[in-house]
């Protein structure tokens, strides 16, 4: 179990902020899977404290989710903390504070992973942060800006000093994006020089590399975003595993299972076609690597209404139902 201030997470799993996946319909069937905790995707600090009303419906919340952890990020500290304020309000657990997007939008307004240029603006924006909320604070950060200037472990004790209670790190340089493997020796680091739960981040696509994480870098949790958007049952995969049980695969219908209800979920917050045309990159991901998923693309591109996307996915299914094992 792990445990960020005075959170008690049911596992030490956590799904990774994604902007255009973790919405509450993704959180909530990912909650259900097992994952101890899930994560908003970055919201802005400035829609927010401005009361923009896009904004405020990314941390729309449901108790069922709980305990929800929501991003912010920013670069002016009083704005930030006005954002960490409402967002406690609006339902939030525990608060995250984004230091590691490197978006052009987002670092050209000094905020996400240009923060760690700038160390000292850096602990202003986490003091002014946890001033602001009595509930767990995190901070997600990358390995530094770039190779010439790998600062995680110096700002992983920096935010450790300003009050965080957990700091999460994906081991990459933001200049790098996503063009290397993550090197989670910085995670080992990081680990070894800070007293608050370090939740390690980056590359774990299957259940044993979750463990792997752990064992290589003694990480208190870790923290999973792609693979969970391909294989949504990898934290009751990892959890089975680390205790010693088998794998247990999703068959054809749980995923379609796994599909229709997150079809369903976010219906209840848009109109429909716009829910079909957002599934389907779930239904892409969670296809993956399936029997004549190929075929199945092809088709996915026609899918307009939930209709079509039901005919669909019961036509792909059962075909791969009737295949021989
Ligand atoms: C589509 C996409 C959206 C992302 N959005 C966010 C975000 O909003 N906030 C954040 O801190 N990281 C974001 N990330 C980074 C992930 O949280 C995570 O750090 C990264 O994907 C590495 O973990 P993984 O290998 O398990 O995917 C995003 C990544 C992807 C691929």
């Amino acid at each position: 179990m792990l445990s960020i201030g005075s959170v008690k997470l049911d596992n030490a799993l956590v799904m990774a902020p994604m902007a255009g996946y973790t919405t509450l319909a993704f959180r909530l069937m990912v909650k259900k899977l097992g994952a101890g905790c899930v994560t908003t995707e970055m919201v802005s600090s400035e829609g927010l404290a401005r009361g923009h009303k896009k904004t405020a419906e990314y941390v729309r919340s449901h108790a069922d989710e709980k305990p929800l952890s929501v991003q912010i990020f920013g670069s002016q500290p009083e704005v930030m903390a006005k954002a960490a304020e409402i967002v406690v309000a609006a339902g939030a657990d525990l608060v995250d504070i984004n230091m590691g997007c490197s978006v052009r939008k987002v670092v050209k307004t000094g905020a996400g992973a240009a923060l760690l240029r700038d160390l000292r603006k850096a602990a202003r924006v986490v003091s002014a942060v946890r001033r602001a909320c009595a509930c767990p604070l995190t901070v997600k950060i990358r390995a530094g800006w770039s190779p010439e200037d790998p600062v995680a472990v110096e700002i992983a004790r920096v935010i450790e000093d300003c009050g965080a209670d957990a700091v999460t790190v994906h081991p990459r340089f933001a200049t790098q994006g996503f063009s290397v493997p993550a090197d989670w020796t910085w995670i080992g680091r990081i680990k070894e020089r800070v007293g608050i739960p370090v939740i390690g981040n980056g590359d774990v696509s299957d259940p044993s590399l979750a463990l792997r994480m752990k064992k290589e870098t003694g990480c208190d949790g870790v923290m999973i975003g792609r693979g969970a958007i391909s294989n949504p049952w990898i934290f009751q995969q990892t959890a089975a595993m680390e205790q010693g049980l088998g794998e247990s695969r999703p068959g054809p219908w749980e995923r379609r299972a796994f599909l229709l209800e997150h079809f369903t979920l976010l219906c209840e917050s848009m109109e429909e076609r716009r829910a079909a045309l957002a599934v389907r990159g779930l239904v892409l991901a969670c296809t993956r690597g399936l029997p004549h998923s190929s075929r199945l693309r092809g088709r996915i591109a026609q899918i307009r209404d939930g209709e079509t996307l039901i005919s669909t996915m019961d036509h792909y299914f059962s075909t791969l139902e009737n295949l021989p094992s």
